[in-house]
């Protein structure tokens, strides 16, 4: 019996991977490298010393799909694989629309075909949408989101939504990530961003390897203690215990359920990077610019529904984040 991660090279994807095989479960990845490389699966095995399955295949190709579950008694899928910068989704909105829906539908019927039940969906804050108030809580309405990669994650949900309604034998976690930093302590996975990073955190540890000159803080006139954007930052070593736990519920309950995962706490763009250049001893060049379009002044999640029903709660602070980030991007060739 195996766990499918779709997307598991990837960056949440891999420190899952290794969570599930600490956590003693037999998995099996399937990404198509669009984002990720191979190499992954080789460091996954030297941290866990065991070596995941790996099939290179794109998700939405259904008979690669097939060919997958025909080789392997495969009980529960956590679906990670799509595209996810935001930049890139609005003046590329049908690549993302294609390729995050056909993901997600080729997978639900596969694995009705199969007689697998439990899908884990990576869901994002994103789907609260730019007029919701802090703290976001699971039950908020969603919708009026910024671009079409948030409008994908909605989407999606809504379609795992109707399917666990229409079929009583399906378990459907839905995992609305908040803003996943740092890195394996091991220096051997991170988030390894293609060209100039969208996010905050690859932003700053570029920036400290000397890649980039300077960090732009966009804005410094939110209503926020000083000025700039306040986000949920969430370890991802955290997260991925997050995944975990979600599986153990799936195993346990039908029907669909959502969960934020999330620490609860807003921190500033400021304060994150003061923690970065105290913890690692490394001056951050800073400048203050204009807001960025799309951006709202503050993120955070209620935190307690994973804490009361899955037992979970996110762990590490800011100062893991920032030592672990910059522990990978010293790594990174
Ligand atoms: P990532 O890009 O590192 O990982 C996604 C993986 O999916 C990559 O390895 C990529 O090669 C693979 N992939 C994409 N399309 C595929 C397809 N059609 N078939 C097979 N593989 C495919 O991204 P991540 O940060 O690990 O995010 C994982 C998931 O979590 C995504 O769905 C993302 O939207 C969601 N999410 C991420 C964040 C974040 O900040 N990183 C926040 C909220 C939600
Ligand atoms: C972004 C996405 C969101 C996605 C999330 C995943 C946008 C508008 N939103 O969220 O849909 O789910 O990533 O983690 O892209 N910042 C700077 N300078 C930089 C980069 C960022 O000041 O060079 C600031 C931003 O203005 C923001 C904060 O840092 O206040 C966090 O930004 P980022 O890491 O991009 O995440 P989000 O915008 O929260």
């Amino acid at each position: 019996m195996s766990i499918l991660l779709t997307g598991g090279t990837g960056y949440i994807g891999s420190h899952t991977a290794v969570e599930l095989i600490n956590a003693g479960y037999d998995i099996v990845i399937a990404d198509n490298l669009s984002n990720s490389e191979a190499v992954v699966i080789d460091y996954i095995e030297t941290i866990t010393k065991k070596r995941p399955k790996f099939y290179q295949a794109d998700v939405c190709d259904k008979a690669q799909l097939e060919k997958i579950f025909d080789e392997n008694k495969i009980t529960a899928v956590l679906h990670f694989a799509g595209y996810k910068a935001v930049g890139e989704s609005v003046s590329e909105p049908i690549k993302y629309y294609r390729n995050n829906l056909d993901s997600a539908i080729t997978l639900l019927e596969v694995m009705q075909s199969a007689g697998c039940n439990q899908f884990i969906f990576s869901s994002s804050a994103t789907v609260y949408g730019t007029g919701a108030t802090v703290p976001y809580k699971e039950e908020m309405p969603t919708g009026h989101c910024a671009n079409p990669y948030g409008w994908t994650k909605y989407m999606i949900e809504q379609i795992l939504t109707d399917a666990a309604k229409a079929n009583n034998n399906l378990s459907v976690v839905l995992l609305r990530y908040f803003n996943p930093v740092g890195a394996h302590e091991s220096g051997l996975i991170g988030e390894k961003p293609v060209g100039v990073p969208n996010n905050l955190m690859p932003y700053i540890t570029q920036t400290a390897a000397g890649m980039r000159d300077h960090l732009s803080v966009f804005g410094n006139d939110y209503d926020t203690k000083d000025g700039t954007g306040v986000r949920d930052f969430i370890h991802v070593v955290d997260l991925a215990k997050g995944h975990v736990k979600a599986l153990e519920y799936a195993n346990k309950n039908l029907g669909c359920e959502v969960f934020n995962l999330g620490t609860g706490t807003g921190y500033s763009v400021l304060d994150l990077v003061n923690t970065f250049m105290e913890v690692n001893g490394i001056n951050i060049p800073y400048e203050i610019a204009p807001r960025r379009a799309g951006d709202i002044a503050t993120s955070y999640a209620n935190a307690t529904k994973a804490k009361e029903k899955l037992g979970w709660q996110a762990q590490l602070g800011l100062k893991e984040m920032c030592k672990d980030a910059w522990n990978f991007q010293k790594n990174c060739k």
